[in-house]
């Protein structure tokens, strides 16, 4: 939603969960990615994808019932807003938006959209359900996704430079710019919590349930087929 911005002061703007959410899905990303050619890494692979399958789980419903500005319908937007939003831009005058703005919430939608084909044709994978065009299909979408991650960090960088405004910062501290009555009231600092908690202990019982590799056991370093 745009704001006037004369009246503005530090609001919060994200939850916890929602912060927790975005820094434990870039961090398992990345380190699915860094993971998926070898075989010796597999298990932290596998561990990472599931978690964010599960985080996803989480952020689809916290789109609905979370905080304003995590909830969908705040932030989801039409074409017409998102190309107006760009004319902003271009014209050097741009639009502010509390939340997300409409050309980053369309690459939002894209990133969970293209998280769920990932972790649902990893886990077919793993299951050996399908074929080799679901392990291409697989590859791709991660591809995509690693294109579409450098376009985002590189929008949130440019757009902070022309809103004067740290955005990083302020996914990490949930504060930004804003008029008051554009804030949210609560954190929810329990939930948050909870969600780091859970992912913390799912990582901890993969850990302990890896078998031990057997003596002299020999790993083939990459993915060979
Ligand atoms: C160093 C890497 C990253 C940085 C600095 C970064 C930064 C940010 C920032 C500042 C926002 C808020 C944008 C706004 O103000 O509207 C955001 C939102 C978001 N980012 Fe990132 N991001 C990074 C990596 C990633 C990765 C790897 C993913 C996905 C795999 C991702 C997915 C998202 C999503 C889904 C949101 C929306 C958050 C929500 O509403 O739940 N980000 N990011």
């Amino acid at each position: 939603m745009s704001t006037n911005t004369s009246t503005s002061m530090r609001i919060l703007v994200w939850d916890l969960p929602t912060r927790v959410f975005h820094w434990l899905l870039a961090l398992s990303f990345a380190g699915a990615y860094v993971t998926a050619e070898s075989e010796r890494w597999r298990l932290v692979h596998v561990t990472l994808g599931y978690t964010v399958g599960g985080l996803l789980v989480f952020r689809l419903l916290w789109g609905l019932v979370g905080t304003r500005h995590a909830r969908f319908a705040s932030f989801v937007r039409g074409p017409a807003a998102v190309l107006r939003y760009l004319g902003s831009l271009v014209a050097g005058r741009p639009e502010h938006h509390t939340g997300h703005n409409p050309a980053g919430a369309l690459a939002i939608v894209a990133l969970l959209a293209l998280g769920a084909v990932l972790v649902l044709s990893g886990w077919s994978i793993y299951h050996d359900i399908g074929g080799d065009w679901l392990e291409d299909l697989h590859e791709g979408v991660a591809g995509t996704m690693l294109a579409l991650v450098g376009l985002h960090v590189g929008a949130v960088l440019l757009s902070g430079w022309l809103h004067h405004e740290n955005l990083v910062r302020a996914m990490v501290s949930g504060r930004k710019q804003g008029a008051p009555q554009e804030g949210i009231r609560r954190a929810w600092r329990v939930l948050g919590v909870l969600l780091l908690l859970a992912v913390l202990a799912f990582w901890v019982q993969q850990w302990r349930s890896a078998p031990a590799p057997a003596a002299g056991a020999q790993y083939s370093e990459d993915y060979d087929d």
